[in-house]
């Protein structure tokens, strides 16, 4: 591996794919690339619990991306409409809707989306535009744990204690851990507003467990003591109790799908799916278990990611510009979520595995894409900050002429907006919207 000098990280200077791949050779990357992209167009099978199959027309995928602009009362907005519109309509067979609350406490903010039996219909309307671009849509069902922060809710609800967390994220030490009995009312809420995602015409329920939201804060709870802490079944076991829950009152042609952190990237015994030694690394021991026991009650789309983007945000979405000076080059990160993904894509062939992290890559990343999918390193490929930013950019890298103008260039913007729960979007490209509330809101703040 080449020396690392880390201001390479605050330039992306590659004028050309195969300045990229040489540079990714030169210095011992193991990233696929390939110069052929017509993999890019091929059709995805997604298996639901019935048998039954559903074909996605291409292996793009549009990432969750939570935007805080729903109503207070949970529904999409007008302006969550219009990010709806703009991530169907780039084109991706996919689209993965962002974290969306199934009760009112556990809320990031008054404006995070939440299912309740009173904005079904609004959902509905939502599904309706999404719909008309053909694509696939996935709602993803979340409790955001110690994130959680709302009018209900002034302080989080903690599963467990995180020492390295609390460093990095000072945050109401005082407040207890939430009880065995508040953990067990759970999962029938999962299942309600499954049934109501549902209901609204969504095609796959997401049960989520990542980035250290409460499931996969439970799955990493080596420290909290009683029935959901300690051993790995006593970690798994809320997730998994929601998972059947959510099984149990849908329909067998819905697809089961999950967000899961492959691992937390947080030192043991704080997080999931780590090596017990230093420096932090990934072991996928734990991961692979839990998926042996979800694949065999029905789930066959996961969509990958690692780390925390409130913990190690360098992990979670390789960037050029961050809250900090990222200790590793961001290609490490996506050479990481790669090879974490290709590894579970070969240990359960008939998942449907979504890789994460392309973003970085602007308008190179087809290329590695197309490398991916031809080393069955996954089987779809998704965009998170690049659907913020190029509203067309499916189309357009299947077409082979992705615009440089239009690309991601990973500067953090969203996740500042996002980060003081502001209307989140891309500042840059998408500047009508996103750029007053930047300059107001976050230019010049810490
Ligand atoms: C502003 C912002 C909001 C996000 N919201 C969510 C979310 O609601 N649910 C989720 O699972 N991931 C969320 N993510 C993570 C993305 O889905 C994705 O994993 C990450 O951006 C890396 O992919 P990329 O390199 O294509 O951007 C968010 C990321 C950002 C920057």
């Amino acid at each position: 591996m080449f020396a690392f000098d880390k201001k390479d990280s605050y330039t992306f200077s590659f004028t050309s794919p195969d300045e990229l791949r040489l540079y990714m050779e030169r210095n011992g990357y193991h990233i696929p690339f390939s110069k052929d992209i017509s993999l890019l167009a091929g059709q995805v099978q997604v298996k639901a619990p019935d048998g039954s199959i559903k074909t996605l027309k291409n292996t793009l995928a549009t990432h969750p991306m939570e935007g805080c602009d729903a109503e207070t009362d949970g529904s999409p907005s007008a302006l969550t409409k219009r990010r709806y519109a703009r991530f169907s309509g780039s084109g991706t067979a996919l689209v993965w809707a962002e974290a969306i609350s199934v009760t009112p406490e556990a809320r990031t903010s008054d404006h995070q989306m939440m299912f309740t039996e009173k904005n079904a219909d609004a959902f509905r309307a939502l599904v309706d535009d999404v719909k008309k671009n053909d694509a696939f849509f996935v709602a993803q069902l979340t409790h955001s744990g110690r994130f959680a922060k709302n009018s209900d809710t002034p302080h989080a609800l903690f599963a467990t204690r995180s020492a390295p967390f609390e460093k990095v994220r000072p945050q109401d030490i005082d407040v207890p851990i939430v009880s065995d009995d508040y953990l067990d009312s759970l999962p029938e809420k999962y299942a309600k507003a499954a049934k109501i995602a549902e209901d609204a015409g969504f095609d796959a329920i997401d049960v989520k467990a990542c980035h250290q939201y409460l499931l996969d804060e439970l799955l990493s709870a080596h420290t909290r003591e009683g029935k959901y802490g300690g051993s790995f079944e006593n970690r798994a076991k809320l997730m998994l109790d929601c998972f059947d829950a959510v099984r149990s009152v849908l329909k067998p042609s819905t697809v089961l799908a999950s967000r899961l952190s492959l691992s937390d990237m947080i030192e043991y015994p704080y997080g999931f799916a780590v090596a017990e030694e230093k420096p932090v690394t990934p072991d996928l021991t734990e991961t692979k278990k839990l998926l042996e026991i979800l694949t065999a009650k029905g789930l066959s789309l996961v969509n990958m990611t690692m780390g925390s983007p409130y913990f190690n945000p360098h992990v979670n979405r390789p960037y050029n510009r961050g809250a900090y000076e990222p200790p590793e080059h961001p290609l490490v990160g996506l050479e990481r979520m790669i090879d974490g993904c290709a590894e579970i894509q070969k240990t359960f062939p008939d998942l449907v595995m979504i890789g994460t992290g392309y973003s970085y890559l602007r308008e190179f990343a087809p290329y590695v894409a197309a490398g991916a999918l031809k080393e069955n390193a996954a089987k779809m490929i998704g965009f998170g900050r690049m659907a913020f930013a190029y509203d067309t950019f499916a189309k357009d890298m299947i077409a082979g002429k992705t615009d440089p103008r239009k690309v991601c260039i990973a500067c953090s913007k969203c996740a500042e907006l996002k980060k003081r729960s502001l209307h989140t979007g891309c500042p840059i490209r998408d500047q009508e919207i996103y750029l007053p509330l930047y300059r107001e809101h976050c230019m010049n703040q810490k």
